[in-house]
């Protein structure tokens, strides 16, 4: 238990509550308590805006959440027409790679994991592969350090993996006919669909990358963004979608679409070749299964460190017979300590588990979440240098769910990683690729975009997968029935997100929508700091943090879409009211 001086006193509560009414006075509600008739302190937040009733959707027999709305609704009707889960989620993925340019795709890569209603399980891994000429050191300048190349442009492309993804998962578990799920995406493109605010916005802020490349003519049309209110066509896109429907796979890794990507890429000096795209593999895992309290959670193996890293984080956080009510200072120690050192285990020990051993029995063990637990004091904050990890030895994404009205349940995280990949563009496929490669460590120890400092075990090899966060899970409840599907967008920020939300459902008795909005925490190892959602943690709190020796900072946060079970029957969808997103449910 926490030692009793991290429990804020409840005079403190109740000057806070103050505090609130005083300032805020449209903001005061009750404060509920939870299962155990503790106060859900996390309300009493005066500064945070909170939007937990934005983007929810309940259905009494099945439910789609996803970034974007017409996407969403193509889930829905495969649903209706008889699909289910599985060749719901395939439609969606290729519906978002039309709607959604920002991040649905064919030009980059994810995972599914899926949890049949008759018990089957599968994680898919469709992660981008470095092409065969990718070196170590082909991000480094002259004097060795690591430059925007990948980021931006054509070597930073990893090999798509996507298109065989879901045609693998469909292949396994799905029941319509492929054309079936390939079917609504080829309308949308051919036909079009209507530009809303959303995508008009995110073209306008990524004109200056998507303009360095053939993406230009096709998305600003007399210079300007596709305007909203009107209809955006992508003729190539579509063709490319009709050889994919009438072939597969093939469609995309062999013949005229493998041959426009080589094409580009010796446009450009990158290096996919039609060879690496002929070789390049989806691969069917077995998916991670842990036990935290009561609950089954089922999340993603390697080459996503998401799975490993959750479950090693629930494991050291049940090891407190109950976790400190959110809003507190003991809560906030509690979860940075955990993430601290869950993140520095990803960022050492994890990559591509066919290029490296990697130690997922042992960091996913209880015995190890013991040792874990016992390095962390309750009244101070542990430098990250003195954390005695017994394993050290050196130093734009979308997730959408879908479940059907059978019980079958699929999460889905895809991405090119930044906002429109890399920005280069293939004119004559119609679709954007990758920016995956900036997700290796190009130089072990120093950070990558997302600020991640990684290590060997992720260095670029050619032919290996980046290690990625990406965490589609699913919690069984005590039934061993599904009761939440959640994932998030946001690098490393998605697996406190994901942590989080579990945690809020399943430890704290939230309602799902209040789980997704509530203000987060987020810790990565390096740098050494407990980052928190400004608005969202009350100024003692923060104070009091300091004094135990966290280095605190505002920060961003991942942004989720999840569906949870009723209790009555049926779900709830919601998505983040941090980021576009919608629930559909039927
Ligand atoms: O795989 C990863 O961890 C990253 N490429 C994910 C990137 C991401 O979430 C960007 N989202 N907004």
């Amino acid at each position: 238990m926490p030692s009793p001086s991290l429990a804020r006193p409840a005079l403190a509560v109740l000057l806070t509550l103050a505090t609130a009414c005083a300032t805020v006075p449209s903001a005061v509600r009750p404060v509920p308590r939870d299962a155990d008739n503790r106060e859900l302190r996390e309300f009493a937040t005066a500064t945070w805006a909170w939007r937990d009733g934005a983007r929810v959707a309940g259905g009494d027999s099945a439910m789609v959440t996803a970034n974007e709305p017409l996407a969403a609704r193509v889930g829905l009707d495969v649903l209706r027409a008889g699909g289910n889960a599985v060749d719901a989620a395939v439609a969606v993925g290729f519906a978002l790679a039309v709607t959604y340019p920002e991040a649905g795709n064919l030009g980059g890569g994810g995972f599914m994991l899926v949890r049949m209603a008759d018990g089957r399980t599968a994680a898919f891994d469709f992660r981008e592969m470095a092409p065969a000429a990718a070196t170590r050191e082909m991000f480094l300048d002259a004097n060795g350090e690591p430059t925007d190349a990948s980021r931006v442009g054509h070597r930073a492309s990893g090999v798509p993996g996507s298109v065989a993804g879901l045609h693998l998962a469909h292949g396994r578990l799905g029941r319509l006919p492929w054309p079936a799920v390939v079917g609504p995406a080829i309308a949308l493109a051919r036909d079009g669909f209507e530009v809303d605010s959303t995508m008009e916005a995110a073209l306008a802020g990524s004109q200056r990358l998507i303009c360095r490349f053939a993406g230009c003519p096709v998305f600003f049309p007399e210079g300007r963004p596709a305007a909203r209110g009107t209809r955006f066509r992508q003729p190539a896109l579509a063709a490319t979608l009709e050889r994919i429907a009438a072939q597969g796979a093939d469609g995309f890794y062999r013949g005229p679409t493998a041959e426009a990507i080589a094409a580009e890429m010796r446009r450009g000096g990158g290096l996919i070749t039609t060879a690496d795209l002929a070789a390049y593999r989806a691969a069917e895992r077995r998916p991670l299964a842990g036990r935290y309290r009561d609950r089954t959670i089922l999340t993603m193996p390697p080459v996503s460190s998401g799975g490993v890293t959750l479950l090693e984080a629930l494991n050291v956080l049940e090891t407190w017979p109950r976790l400190a009510p959110p809003g507190t200072t003991a809560h906030a120690h509690q979860l940075g300590a955990v993430l601290q050192r869950a993140y520095l285990d990803r960022n050492l020990r994890l990559g591509d588990p066919e290029a490296t051993p990697l130690p997922v029995d042992e960091l996913t063990s209880k015995a190890y979440a013991r040792r874990l637990r016992a390095t962390i004091p309750e009244d101070r904050a542990t430098p990250i240098a003195d954390i005695p990890s017994v394993l050290r030895d050196g130093p734009e994404t979308t997730h959408f769910n879908v479940v059907d009205a059978e019980g079958n349940a699929v999460a889905t995280t895809t991405t090119i990683n930044d906002l429109f990949g890399s920005g280069v563009y293939v004119a004559e496929a119609g679709f954007f690729l990758n920016d995956e490669m900036d997700d290796f460590a190009a130089r072990p120890g120093r950070p990558n975009g997302f600020g991640l400092v990684q290590g060997e075990a992720n260095a670029i090899a050619p032919g290996k997968r980046m290690l990625s966060s990406m965490t589609p899970t699913i919690v069984l409840g005590a039934d061993g029935r599904p009761e939440l599907l959640v994932g998030a967008r946001g690098g490393g920020l998605i697996i406190s997100a994901v942590l989080q939300i579990v945690l809020n459902v399943v430890e704290h008795g939230m309602p799902l929508t209040r789980a997704i909005a509530a203000p987060r925490w987020h810790h990565q190892a390096w740098p050494d700091t407990l980052r928190y959602e400004a608005g969202g943690v009350a100024p003692d709190v923060l104070a009091e943090l300091q004094r135990m020796g966290w280095a605190v900072r505002a920060g961003g946060t991942g942004r989720a879409t999840a569906i949870q079970r009723r209790p009555g029957g049926g779900w709830w969808g919601a998505a983040d009211p941090r980021r576009d997103g919608v629930a559909m449910g039927w």
